[in-house]
């Protein structure tokens, strides 16, 4: 049985929001700290703290075979449920199957709106006076699963897309725990 209190969190880069969630772990716990670019800063930056990490490049594996990969490093590490904080490759439909239910995602957008990539550049394209950022379940279509918690953030006038994205990150960082923290007691 998989405790989902023991969390592995999925990165590709950056890393910011899996800093908040570890920075501010409480009621779960982070097991691993995964990522398909093994030159990912964020993986530097778990890896200097103490935290185990895995990485593998996947641009030269099959998706479901990279996937396979990730999710018996997440089984020797003891995790229950997978955040992905800026994990930019889709996942196989098996990975999904195999962890239904316990995957978890962060959206700069106030989900259903502007699913998929450039939300800001949309919302800012669209003149919409609020935007923000959405934690949601993984399922098989993009950006679709049920949403676990949102927050509203102004756009401002004189934004661009860094300004906004700046603005939004703080409340994801906000977001991200809090939300992970009611979703693994479910
Ligand atoms: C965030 O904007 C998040 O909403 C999106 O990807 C970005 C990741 O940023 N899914 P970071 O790596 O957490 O800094």
């Amino acid at each position: 049985m998989r405790d989902p209190r023991r969390v592995g969190i999925l990165i590709s880069g950056r890393g910011s929001n899996m800093r908040a969630l570890l920075e501010k772990a409480s009621g779960y716990e982070i097991v691993l700290v995964a990522s398909n670019n093994p030159d990912a800063p964020g993986i530097e930056w778990a890896r200097a703290r103490g935290v185990q990490t895995w990485s593998l490049a996947s641009k030269d594996l099959a998706r479901e075979d990279f996937d396979r990969k990730m999710s018996s490093a997440l089984d020797d590490h003891g995790a229950g449920t997978v955040a992905l904080a800026g994990f930019m490759r889709i996942l196989s439909p098996w990975f999904i199957g195999e962890w239904r239910g316990r995957i978890v995602n962060i959206h700069p957008s106030l989900l259903p709106k502007y699913r998929g990539l450039d939300a800001h550049r949309r919302a800012l394209a669209a003149g919409d006076p609020v935007t923000g950022c959405s934690v949601h379940l993984v399922t098989e279509d993009l950006d679709a699963g049920e949403v676990l918690g949102r927050v509203e953030v102004p756009v401002l006038a004189g934004d661009d897309e860094r300004s906004l994205e700046g603005r939004v990150l703080e409340a994801e960082h906000l977001l991200y725990p809090k939300v992970l923290r009611e979703f693994v007691r479910r």
